[in-house]
């Protein structure tokens, strides 16, 4: 039997059934990211799993035991799943090493000794050890959702849970805690991690799962589902994640519109500050350019797509109409920033015109 082994798990709420008949295992060393569209149950999965959440039916085998049964050992579980939320969930009026400690005393049953001097290996691990005596609220977001995993792994779990660890954080401070997991992931921790971030699915995820319909959807290397989903709804959400899109015609040239959307897809990209700069710099140049003399005659819609890594960055315009726009004459400072910072990639195709930006 696998360590963790999910059979017809069901959920249901008064007016809703997130978890139709979940089925999937997860091997010791395993790292498996959870992924899919907002509501599918996926934050509903993982509470099953350590029994924040009472499942309707079906069966949770942990380390060989039943979890949904009526007599599990719900305290023994606890210790052997850590989890880590969104939210850090420290005690305010706790220093950090308090917090820390204080499971392992009640938890665990240890000495005040034992407890402080694991709690400040677990901070060395995230590197925090000089916090150790700060409040939660003198810690930077970053820096409190690694408090809370040194928290968890004080604990010595067997598996980690961590539902969407970065999504509450500055783009700022996402790598910090990333880095943390791909050490851990390093380390041969068994972990299993509702998140979008691609990037991080993609170097450490031994399989992704996507989530809708209340079931496992479709399963995969992270290549299988990012790169080659087999399935439709896979693939429209893993499109949505790596492309954006704006109709100029349908959105009426609302230009503040349209970079504020782009912006903000770049931003859920994690894209790096010079990344979005130039996303910003090229669409508003070519857009002034291009667009905006030739839109009577013209509908138009933009297409940024990006890769995994988001190594690459490719702006398509698309164009209707018998004439090419971007054949006109331009201002020469525009047309510098543009030649700076793209690289047009030739197309025979009439009707779009497609730029890669250069980082
Ligand atoms: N305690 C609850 N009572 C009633 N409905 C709930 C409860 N918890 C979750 N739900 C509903 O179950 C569905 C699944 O919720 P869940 O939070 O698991 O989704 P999710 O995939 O984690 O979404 P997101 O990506 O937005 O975090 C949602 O429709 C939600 O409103
Ligand atoms: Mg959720």
């Amino acid at each position: 039997m696998s360590f963790i082994e999910i059979r017809g798990l069901r959920k249901e709420f008064a007016d809703i059934t997130p978890l139709a008949g979940v089925d999937f295992s997860v091997e010791k060393g395993d790292v498996v990211c959870l992924i899919g569209p907002s509501g599918t149950g996926k934050s509903t999965l993982i509470r099953c799993i350590n029994r924040l959440e009472t499942p309707t039916s079906g069966e949770i085998f942990i380390d060989g035991e039943n979890v949904c049964e009526k007599d599990a050992d719900i305290p023994a579980l606890r210790k052997k799943v850590g989890m880590v939320f969104q939210s850090f969930n420290l005690f305010g009026h706790k220093s950090i090493i308090d917090n820390i400690m204080m499971p392992q005393i009640d938890l665990l049953g240890k000495t005040e000794q034992e407890a402080e001097s694991e709690a400040l290996k677990q901070l060395k691990r995230v590197g925090l050890e000089s916090k150790a005596n700060s409040m939660p609220d003198e810690l930077s977001g970053g820096q409190k959702q690694r408090a809370a995993i040194a928290r968890a792994l004080a604990m010595h779990p067997q598996v980690m849970l961590f539902d969407e660890p970065t999504s509450a954080l500055d783009p700022t401070m996402v790598t910090e805690v990333k880095n943390v997991i791909r050490k851990l992931a390093d380390d041969g921790m068994t972990m299993v991690i509702v998140t979008h971030e691609m990037q991080l699915a993609r170097d450490i995820a031994t399989r992704v799962l996507f989530m809708d319909d209340g079931i496992i959807y479709e399963q995969g290397t992270p290549f299988d589902i990012f790169e080659n989903p087999k399935k439709e709804k896979t693939r429209s959400f893993v499109l949505k994640i790596t492309r954006w899109n704006w109709d100029c015609t349908e959105n009426c040239y609302d230009y503040i519109g349209m970079s504020a959307s782009m912006e903000e897809f770049c931003r859920s990209r994690f894209m790096s500050r010079k990344q979005l700069n130039s996303c910003l710099l090229v669409l508003d140049e070519i857009f002034t350019s291009y667009i905006v003399p030739a839109y009577h005659d013209h509908d138009f819609s933009f297409e940024l797509e990006v890769s995994g890594d988001n190594d690459k960055i490719k702006l398509t315009v698309n164009y209707s109409g018998d004439t090419d726009p971007f054949e006109r004459e331009i201002d020469p400072t525009s047309e510098a920033i543009i030649q700076k910072k793209t690289k047009t990639v030739l197309s025979d195709e009439m009707g779009k015109r497609v730029f890669e930006i250069v980082i």
